[in-house]
């Protein structure tokens, strides 16, 4: 082939590739500012009764920060359930939960299930032995902004809210009235306005009992998305709320790649599956699941195409590739978002590729 005609189908497939993304955001945008415009409040009424599932695996050095901190978020509001249900932890982490004094609004109970299951079957066994109304499901490594659960369960009163996520922020700035946006938090929050977000965190999953155990529980690999989305498919909204941050850590050096990389997997093999519901899903929510499919299985392969004509192409000396790659290669380098949109489409890829080979619904613990 030609080395220009490379040139031009390269450049295409690339604008092909930055178009969508930045036309759902822009349409997100507008959803928010017309949200905000019509005011959007939810009910006064604070729900009490909530059961928190803390499913752990070796998080000695976690669990008293994260229960202490739930401790402060359940402070007021009644008496709440905790259950941390640890899967066979070898560092202590249920004597080191056992040890810890809850204050008087605090039932703990802490289950041994005696060896490592998987995520989903420590959550699904937390959600047979709640005896509240609601049920919180929480990552032993994250912790809630003040406020944080109040705001959750105040969204789950809505009668066509049937599960509550949170938006994220790094550990750093946890306060509510930061002014830290995100642009993964301003697209979850969008895509709650128009119905559902298909992306749920794990730090804050709040549903009530009967729906979760109706819908019959957390599925492994990414559970916590894939029950948001059976959420939608239901008909109830599943939805990220601006009050309701949580924090996580975040690993460092190789750990990261490997935590990145199997989260990405999670994602694909999960919005693979969830495209096979889209002709059923509810109006509003079927545009939201459309897009983000084609973002997380698609989209990063024209990228990966694009960069593929362009250096062919520029191999043989054409200019505008060359010049297009030299654009690319700045703006990487130069705008963060531009450097962090790069990495998630490499890690989308190769999360494709390794789910070829199968993935693992139990993961080896990263230290953070
Ligand atoms: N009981 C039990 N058994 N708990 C487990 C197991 C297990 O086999 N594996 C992990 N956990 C606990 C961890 O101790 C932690 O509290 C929580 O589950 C999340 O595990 P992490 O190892 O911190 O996972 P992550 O934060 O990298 O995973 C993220 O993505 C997953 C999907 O890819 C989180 O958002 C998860 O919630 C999500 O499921
Ligand atoms: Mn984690």
């Amino acid at each position: 082939m030609q080395p220009a005609l490379l040139a031009a189908l390269g450049l295409a497939l690339l604008l092909m590739h930055a178009s969508v993304p930045l036309g759902y955001y822009a349409a997100a945008l507008r959803v928010l500012r017309k949200h905000k415009a019509s005011g959007g409040r939810v009910s006064e009424e604070v729900i009490s009764g909530v059961t928190i599932v803390v499913p752990t695996y070796n998080e000695r050095n976690n669990i008293i920060d994260k229960l202490n901190n739930v401790a402060d978020e359940t402070k007021g509001m009644g008496e709440s359930e905790v259950i941390v249900i640890d899967g066979g932890s070898d560092d202590g982490t249920a004597d080191v939960a056992e040890s810890w004094r809850p204050p008087p609004w605090v039932r703990l109970r802490v289950l041994r299930e005696g060896l490592r299951r998987g995520k989903h079957v420590a959550e699904n066994e937390g959600l047979s032995k709640a005896t509240e109304d609601y049920v919180v499901f929480t990552d032993a490594d994250s912790l809630w902004a003040p406020g944080s659960l109040r705001a959750a369960l105040r969204a789950l009163s809505r009668s066509d809210v049937g599960l509550v996520t949170c938006v994220k922020r790094p550990l750093n700035i946890m306060e509510v009235e930061s002014g830290y946006r995100d642009l993964y938090n301003m697209l979850r929050l969008a895509e709650s306005a128009m119905h559902s977000t298909p992306i749920a965190h794990g730090e804050l999953i709040a549903i009530r009992r009967d729906l979760a155990i109706k819908l019959g529980g957390l599925r492994p690999g990414a559970d916590d998305s894939e029950l948001a989305h059976r959420v939608a498919m239901s008909g109830l909204r599943a939805v990220a709320v601006d009050g309701v941050i949580c924090a996580e850590k975040v690993p460092r050096g190789q750990g990261y790649v490997e935590w990145r990389g199997r989260r990405a997997q999670h994602l694909v093999a999960y919005f693979a599956s969830a495209l096979r519901d889209l002709p059923r899903a509810p109006r509003g929510y079927r545009r939201v699941l459309a897009v983000e499919a084609y973002l997380h299985l698609v989209n990063p392969w024209l990228a990966l195409a694009a960069l593929a004509l362009l250096l062919a192409a520029a191999s043989m000396g054409q200019l505008l590739a060359i010049a297009v790659l030299a654009l690319v290669a700045l703006t990487v380098l130069a705008i963060p978002h531009a450097r962090s949109w790069a990495l998630m489409q490499t890690f989308l890829i190769v999360g494709a590729l390794r789910n070829i080979r199968g993935r693992s619904e139990v993961w080896r613990k990263v230290e953070k």
